[in-house]
């Protein structure tokens, strides 16, 4: 088995170099340098914290929401600095109100942490939760989007949409089903945890009522940095998971969202504060800035995919245009029935342990299967997915 090198790039990060790592979507990875932009933040917090917290903290907080609303195409000042996904769908999940027999559209490959939010906001309202079911292998976007439109009537109140599926990986037509449905007059909660930095999105003209998006993933940030962007109109019904001084504090010129969401009580806010030197960073990594760095991982995953199928002698299981930095494939021979999502797959551990790959697998019931997903970062390499093929070839043969 050929010996796997790494990109040039790689040395802006400071990830493990004995290991190979193709997991960039589940936490992504924040090059060094921004670590270090991070602990400047955190030093001159501790310097005085008393102006940082409120001087220093609310010029670099909104500079940090104009830098992220240009990449966005949105207002900054519909945008929330929060801390994850998961908080940011809770926000709007548990600000909403249901009535008995709303029903709430959500398909069967989101995020389980996400559907049990979901599932908590619907059994507290007798809502319903009506899941829609994307088949996979899927031959193209269109029958996507007519299966989210064959689920929802007049009962429909919300839909929970992904804009890339975590277990399949799958792109989803998220442009053409938030406008469908919002014509509808269905509110549509996007979650784009795979999102600012994965492709371009244009907040504005996707429409939907609210939107989620990290910034730790796909545009590696320091951890526990996520955007949230709720439309003007809807602002009024959407508060923060924790209350705080916002809720009273006199208006002046701004808004009641503004003044709930900036502050939250105190905390450490220098992952937020990065965000402008990280954007203007990742724009000089290589010549065509940060556009240029999506193409490229969208192309090295869709030819890390291809050594894949073309080694192991699978289908694909989506047109490549419904993939983007990550993709899923299911893995030939027999699966490990029924290991839970948050268990390791015994193959996850033999690849780790004897190849030193790092790279998710997990069971899938539908087609029930053992299921392996690939991410590419400007960091990763041709030759890393050659040596996960070789690697699979031998541990699947000897099974
Ligand atoms: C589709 C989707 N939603 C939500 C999340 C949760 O993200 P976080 O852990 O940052 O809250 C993930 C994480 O992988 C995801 O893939």
């Amino acid at each position: 088995m050929a010996i796997p090198v790494k990109a040039d790039l790689s040395a802006n990060w400071q990830l493990d170099e004995n290991i190979i790592f193709l997991n960039h979507g589940s936490f992504g990875a924040t090059p060094t340098l921004i670590l270090e932009e991070q602990r400047r933040w955190q030093n001159l917090m501790e310097t005085e914290p008393v102006r940082f917290f409120e001087e220093i903290a609310p010029k670099a907080l909104l500079e940090s929401r104009k830098a992220v609303s240009k990449l966005l195409n949105c207002d900054y000042d519909d945008l929330a600095l929060i801390e994850n996904a998961t908080s940011g769908v809770n926000t709007i999940l548990r600000s909403l109100e249901f009535n008995p027999g709303d029903e709430i559209v959500v398909t069967n490959h989101t995020y389980q942490a996400c559907r049990n939010s979901l599932d908590f906001i619907a059994k507290k309202y007798s809502a319903v939760v009506v899941v829609c079911e994307i088949p996979f292998p899927v031959k193209s976007s269109q029958i996507i989007i007519e299966n989210v439109l064959s689920c929802v009537n007049k009962n429909t109140k919300l839909a929970m949409i992904d804009t890339v599926t975590s277990p399949t990986g799958l792109k989803l037509p998220f442009e053409k089903i938030v406008k469908n449905l919002e014509s509808l007059g269905i509110k549509v909660l996007l979650d784009a945890a795979h999102g600012i930095g994965m492709f371009p999105m244009d907040i504005n003209e996707i429409g939907a009522s609210f939107t989620i998006t990290n910034c730790h993933k796909w545009l590696c940030s320091p951890k526990g940095t996520a955007i949230m962007h709720v439309r003007r109109d809807l602002q009024g019904l959407i508060h923060p998971l924790t209350i705080s001084h916002g809720m009273t504090f006199p208006l002046g010129e701004t808004t009641r969202f503004r003044h709930e969401f900036d502050w939250t009580g105190t905390r450490d806010i220098s992952a937020w504060c990065v965000l402008p030197f990280l954007i203007n960073f990742l724009d000089n990594l290589i010549d065509g800035g940060l556009n240029e760095i999506m193409l490229r991982n969208n192309k090295l995953v869709l030819k890390g995919r291809e050594i894949l199928c073309d080694k192991l002698n699978i289908e694909k299981p989506c047109p490549d245009d419904m993939i983007s930095c990550i993709a899923t494939i299911k893995l030939p021979g027999a699966a490990e029935n029924g290991i839970p999502l948050h268990e390791p797959d015994p193959l996850h551990l033999s690849l780790l342990e004897k190849y030193k790959i790092q790279v998710p697998v997990w069971y899938w019931p539908n087609p029930e299967g053992r299921y392996l997903r690939i991410s590419a970062y400007l960091y990763n390499h041709e030759s890393e997915y050659e040596y996960l093929a070789d690697a699979l070839l031998e541990l699947l043969n000897k099974v």
